[in-house]
C-alpha cells in the first residue's frame, strides 16, 4: 500500500526567512518520527519547500502510518516549533494531490466510481486520486472509508448474479395440501379483505383479522411465554441515526417509507395551504412542500433497531441476562416495487419480533429452545409442509451484501413453506415465513451495550402474521372444517363477515 500526498501548510507569516530551521525540523521528523524498521509502518517527507507563508510538503507512506495521519501530526509539531521560536502560526492544511495505491483481493471486473475521488484499477491494483482535500476531510476518517468502499465494490462485482447462500437444515414430511388456490384471491372474492387504500396495503375484515389474532396468540402462548419473553412497546418511527448505526441507512435507502415532520404547527404558516385546499378541493403540493421539514426518520423496517437503541450505553446486570423481550405493536413498512403479491408480499405488515441479548452460551441454548417451540407450532398446531435453511444473514442482505454466511454460531435461519398454488412442491418457490438469527456482537457494539461481567451477543426472530397466515391458508384452505385440530383450539370458527348487497 502506498500513500503519496502533496500539499501545503498555510502559515500566519512569511517563513522563508528561517529556511534552515525548517530544514532541520524536516530532517529531525524524518529520522525520529516517521522512519520505522518496516517500510509499511514508515512515512517520509520526500520533498519540501517554503514560499513566503506557504510550506509545501510531499509525504509518502506505507499501510500503517498513513501519509495524511503523518501530515496531521507534523502540523502539531510544526505549530509548536514555529510558534515558540518565531511566533508564526500554522493556520490551515491543504492537500493538492493525494494518490493512494493498494492491492485488491481480486481484480476489478468493471470500472469503479466513488464520491470525492477518481478511482483507477489495473489488474489487482487500485489507485484513488484525490484533489483539493481539506483538513476536516482528513480528520473525519473519510479516506479510510473510501478505501474500504472501493474494496467492497470490487467484492460485490463477484457476488452479482450469484445465487444467494442457502443450505438446508431440516425439512418436514411432505403433507397433502387441501387445495391449490391462491388464498388472497379467494378471500378477496369473499370480501374478507380489501386491497389498498394505497399500494401494497390491505384492509383486513373480521374473518382474516381473527386468523391473524389466533396466529399472534399461538406465537405468544406456545413460543414466547414458555421461554420467558416479556412484551415491550416501542415507537414505530425510526430516526435516521438509529439506522445509521445498524447499517440500514446505507443498505436499503430505497425501501423506507420516510417521515417528514411539519416545519411548524403555526396555523398562520399553514394558512395559504388551508385556503388553497378550500378553494380548489385539491391538495396544493407545492405549498405543502414549503411547510414540511426534510425527513429525519422513517417507519419501522424491522423492530429490532429501536429495541437496541433503548439499551444504548447501558450496562445490564448479570441477573437480567438473557434479556428476552418482544414487540408486537410496531407495524413494518417496506417499499416494494415489482414484487408485490397478495398478502404475502406487501408494503405494510404486522410482525412480532422477539429479541434476545445474553452470553454466547445463553443464546446458543435459546436458539435450540426457540427452534423446538417453533417446530412444535408448525408441526403440531399448524401441521405445515415446511423446512429450515441457513441463509445469508438478514443484516447482510439489509446492508446490500449477498453471498455470505457467518460462522456456525452466528447467522440467519429462514423458515420456508410450500405454497401449493405456485406449482409443484419440487420446482416452485417456497415462501419465507419467518426467520431466526444470532448476530454476535454486531449491534451490541454498535449501540455500546455492556454487561457487568459477560461479553454480550444478540439476536432476533421475525414472526410475520401475514406470512404465517398465508402459508397456513395456502396449505389448509380457508374452510375451518379442514383446519388441523391444534389450530382449531385457538380458532374454531370464523366470525360472521359483513354482507354486501
Ligand atoms: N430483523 C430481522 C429482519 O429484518 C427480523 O425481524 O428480518
Ligand atoms: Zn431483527
Amino acid at each position: 500500500m502506498r500513500f503519496d500526498l502533496k500539499g501545503y501548510f498555510s502559515l500566519s507569516d512569511d517563513a522563508s526567512k528561517f529556511k534552515d530551521d525548517i530544514k532541520e525540523f524536516v530532517t529531525n521528523i524524518n529520522e525520529k518520527v516517521l522512519k520505522k524498521d518496516d517500510a509499511e509502518k514508515s512515512a517520509c517527507i520526500d520533498d519540501f519547500r517554503v514560499e513566503k507563508n506557504k510550506f509545501y510538503i510531499h509525504i509518502t507512506s506505507g499501510r500503517y502510518y498513513r501519509a495524511h495521519n503523518a501530515l496531521l501530526q507534523i502540523k502539531n509539531m510544526l505549530s509548536k516549533k514555529l510558534g515558540k521560536k518565531h511566533h508564526v502560526g500554522v493556520r490551515d492544511i491543504k492537500i493538492e494531490d493525494y494518490k493512494i495505491e493498494f492491492e485488491l483481493e481480486k481484480k476489478a471486473l468493471d470500472p469503479i466510481s466513488i464520491p470525492f475521488a477518481k478511482v483507477e484499477t489495473k489488474a489487482k491494483q487500485a489507485v484513488i486520486i484525490l484533489q483539493d482535500v481539506s483538513e476536516e476531510f482528513l480528520r473525519k476518517n473519510y479516506i479510510d472509508r473510501m478505501i474500504t468502499l472501493v474494496q467492497e465494490k470490487v467484492q460485490n462485482q463477484y457476488y452479482e448474479g450469484k445465487g444467494e447462500f442457502w443450505k438446508l437444515i431440516w425439512e418436514s414430511k411432505e403433507k397433502k395440501p387441501v387445495w391449490s388456490k391462491d388464498p388472497t384471491e379467494e378471500m378477496n372474492k369473499l370480501e374478507w379483505l380489501k386491497q389498498g387504500p394505497t399500494k401494497g396495503k390491505w384492509f383486513y375484515r373480521p374473518q382474516i383479522t381473527a386468523i391473524f389474532r389466533a396466529m399472534e396468540e399461538i406465537a405468544i402462548n406456545e413460543v414466547l411465554k414458555p421461554l420467558g419473553f416479556k412484551e415491550i412497546i416501542e415507537s414505530h418511527m425510526v430516526p435516521f441515526d438509529i439506522w445509521l448505526k445498524t447499517g440500514h441507512m446505507e443498505g436499503m435507502p430505497g425501501e423506507f417509507y420516510y417521515i417528514a415532520e411539519p416545519a411548524s404547527r403555526d396555523v398562520e404558516k399553514w394558512q395559504k395551504f388551508i385556503d388553497l385546499t378550500k378553494i380548489t378541493k385539491e391538495i396544493p403540493l407545492d405549498e405543502l412542500m414549503k411547510n414540511l421539514s426534510i425527513p429525519s426518520a422513517g417507519i419501522c423496517y424491522a423492530q429490532c433497531p429501536v429495541i437496541y437503541w433503548s439499551f444504548k450505553g447501558k450496562t445490564i446486570s448479570e441477573k437480567s441476562l438473557p434479556v428476552l423481550i418482544y414487540d408486537k405493536t410496531a407495524n413494518s413498512a417496506r417499499y416494494e416495487s415489482g414484487g408485490r403479491h397478495g398478502i404475502e408480499r406487501v408494503d405494510e405488515f404486522h410482525r412480532i419480533e422477539p429479541i434476545y441479548i445474553g452470553t454466547r452460551e445463553q443464546l446458543l441454548d435459546l436458539r435450540e429452545k426457540l427452534l423446538e417451540r417453533y417446530k412444535h407450532v408448525f408441526n403440531n398446531l399448524l401441521d405445515l409442509d415446511w423446512r429450515m435453511a441457513w441463509v445469508t444473514p438478514w443484516y447482510m442482505q439489509q446492508a446490500g451484501k449477498t453471498d455470505e454466511k457467518e460462522s456456525k454460531d452466528c447467522g440467519t435461519i429462514d423458515f420456508e413453506a410450500y405454497m401449493p398454488y405456485r406449482g409443484s412442491r419440487k420446482k416452485s418457490e417456497w415462501l419465507e415465513f419467518q426467520n431466526l438469527s444470532i448476530l454476535g456482537d454486531k449491534y451490541i457494539k454498535a449501540f455500546n451495550i455492556k454487561a457487568q461481567k459477560s461479553n454480550l451477543w444478540s439476536g432476533c426472530s421475525g414472526i410475520g402474521l401475514e406470512r404465517w397466515t398465508i402459508v397456513f391458508l395456502a396449505q389448509k384452505g380457508i374452510d375451518p372444517k379442514n383446519w388441523p385440530k391444534g389450530f382449531r383450539k385457538y380458532l374454531n370458527e370464523l366470525p360472521d363477515g359483513i354482507e354486501f348487497m
